[in-house]
């Protein structure tokens, strides 16, 4: 059997005190639950000292979550100590994490301590430590720069007072592979430890390379390694989870250890922490990004569509991923449309294959990515000889309420080729999803909205307008219609028209594909 390595995770910690990433109580709770449903070893909560309510909400956390170990971060002295340890009163399995800064620029510039100090420090506060939990971490702060002689000291210390967990930080992302696999190695070999104490690595990312450290790290010897959901923590970032895991996983060959992690709810705790915190990770960033399964040129698709292997390493389901991750544009070839043609019913073959690729070509060209409802329109275009209309926005009007208590009123008004004009009227807590309610009226669509993207457009400077800006707005939009996600998009002048026609985009899609399957499910037509 592999051994294990433990994943210690700080997206709670580390990752909530970076700008942008802060987290109310209830989202901490919610993130939390993410966490243990991944089946992370530990869930540093928060650091209790630092304010009532990171205090309140490790105690919520230690109350609630059942299953990881719950920590507290704790300077060490006994005030911050004695903080932890009342917020994790609750929890089943609780940790107190101590640190303190061992390298020379932390104990000369901002302890003022001397080494001997340093040392008394973690002498008397892991043993204070002891007295509420069993289970204590000891964390060198800035391990990396500190000198090599001195830190095997501070940690036999720590180790000789009870702390079961050695943790070694590059707290400020400089380390490379190489230096801490040879640091790990010769840490294993000098620090004087009972049986079962484990070192373990925390790593940022502010050179890019703190998931490479964290796997040199596991490989020098590191049995805990502290990470954090798309990688978010101080500046640039912790080791990211999710990169992590994956790796070990993929590459179990390269690294013999295994993690408790379910990989299958990674997607859902990267997207509840995007949920929560209103950042979703960038399009490619490995693992989680919107792009990390998505294939979009010919011969990418063509390789895929013979083997997955050709061109993934993960399948997207190892993750909680469900997409065949072929995206129709303007780079797809001949065999993924016939391909996603196939799967929505229609059998494309030679010459018609062929006019049906010249035409969703020349739609590629104009509107980017082509999903089922544009391809069910070219389709059935190609069959009928006639175009086929599909719904677009051409008014929404947004009534501010009344009175405080009231919600705004939106109306909004689709036209279809076919089906001509529609209005409906909606109105919720926001006006946004006011809009959004009338337009799943009038398609009888009923969504949730899973994720709203939006990118603003400078104008080009080289081509002014009339109006002196002559920016666009593009939003990309993910909604859930009976656990089901349907993508659409838009771009316009415009933020709130422009939402509205990607909601449209999106429930027409959805409503493309429910009218194929109501027709006859399976049948297969001729395009
Ligand atoms: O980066 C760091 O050194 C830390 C410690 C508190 C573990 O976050
Ligand atoms: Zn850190």
């Amino acid at each position: 059997m592999a051994e294990t390595v433990r994943i210690f995770d700080t997206t709670l910690r580390d990752g909530e005190q970076a700008p942008g990433f802060s987290m109310t109580p209830e989202a901490k709770l919610r993130m939390a639950r993410a966490l243990a449903a991944l089946k992370v070893d530990v869930i540093e909560a928060g650091f209790a000292a630092s304010s009532p309510q990171d205090a309140r909400s490790i105690a919520d956390i230690a109350r609630h979550i059942e299953g990881p170990t719950i920590c507290s971060l704790s300077r060490a002295n006994r005030g911050d100590i004695l903080a932890s340890a009342n917020a994790l009163a609750a929890a089943p399995r609780k940790r107190i994490h101590v640190f303190i800064g061992t390298s020379p620029i932390h104990r000369d510039a901002k302890l003022h301590m001397s080494r001997a100090q340093v040392l008394d420090a973690i002498r008397t506060s892991v043993a204070y430590a002891r007295e509420f939990a069993d289970d204590i971490e000891f964390s060198a702060e800035d391990a990396i720069r500190t000198e090599r002689d001195f830190l095997v000291e501070a940690l036999s210390v720590a180790a000789r007072e009870g702390a079961a967990t050695l943790n070694v930080p590059d707290t400020v992302g400089y380390t490379t592979p190489d230096e801490i696999y040879e640091l790990f190695s010769h840490l294993g070999r000098h620090v004087d430890r009972p049986a079962g104490v484990i070192f373990s690595a925390h790593c940022h990312d502010d050179l890019g390379m703190a998931v490479a450290n964290s796997l040199a790290a596991v490989r020098g010897g590191a049995r805990q390694v502290e990470c954090a959901v798309n990688g978010i923590g101080e500046r640039a970032g912790n080791c990211a989870l999710e990169e992590l895991v994956m790796a070990l996983r993929t590459r179990s060959d390269a690294f013999g250890v295994s993690t408790a992690i379910d990989t299958t709810n990674i997607m859902n705790a990267s997207r509840t922490l995007a949920q929560v915190t209103n950042t979703p990770p960038p399009r490619n960033k490995p693992v989680v990004g919107a792009n990390a399964f998505a294939h979009e040129s010919g011969i990418h698709q063509h390789g895929l569509l013979q083997n997955r292997e050709t061109y993934e390493i993960m399948k997207p389901e190892d993750i909680g991923l469900s997409i065949d991750g072929i995206v129709l544009g303007k780079h797809s070839g001949r065999h993924a449309l016939a391909a996603r043609a196939k799967a929505l019913g229609y059998l494309l073959e030679g010459e018609k294959l062929d006019r049906a690729f010249e035409a969703f070509k020349a739609v590629a060209e104009e509107v980017g990515l082509v999903d089922a409802a544009r391809l069910v329109a070219i389709l059935a275009e190609q069959s009928t000889h006639r175009p086929q209309a599909l719904w677009k926005l051409s008014k929404v009007d947004i009534r501010a309420p009344v009175s405080a208590n009231a919600w705004p009123v939106a109306r909004v008004e689709l036209e279809h080729g076919e089906r001509g004009r529609v209005t409906d009227v909606a109105s919720a807590p926001g006006a946004l999803d006011a809009a959004f309610s009338a337009v799943s009226q009038l398609l009888a669509i009923p969504a949730r909205v899973d994720s709203l993207d939006m990118q603003y457009i400078a104008a080009d400077p080289n081509e002014p307008s009339e109006d002196g800006q002559g920016a666009s707005v593009l939003v990309e939009i993910a909604i859930d219609v009976d656990g089901e996600l349907f993508s659409g998009r838009a771009r316009a002048r415009d933020i709130l028209p422009c939402c509205v026609s990607a909601y449209l985009d999106a429930a027409s899609n959805a409503d493309t594909v429910r009218r194929l399957r109501a027709e006859a499910p399976g049948t297969v037509r001729a395009a």
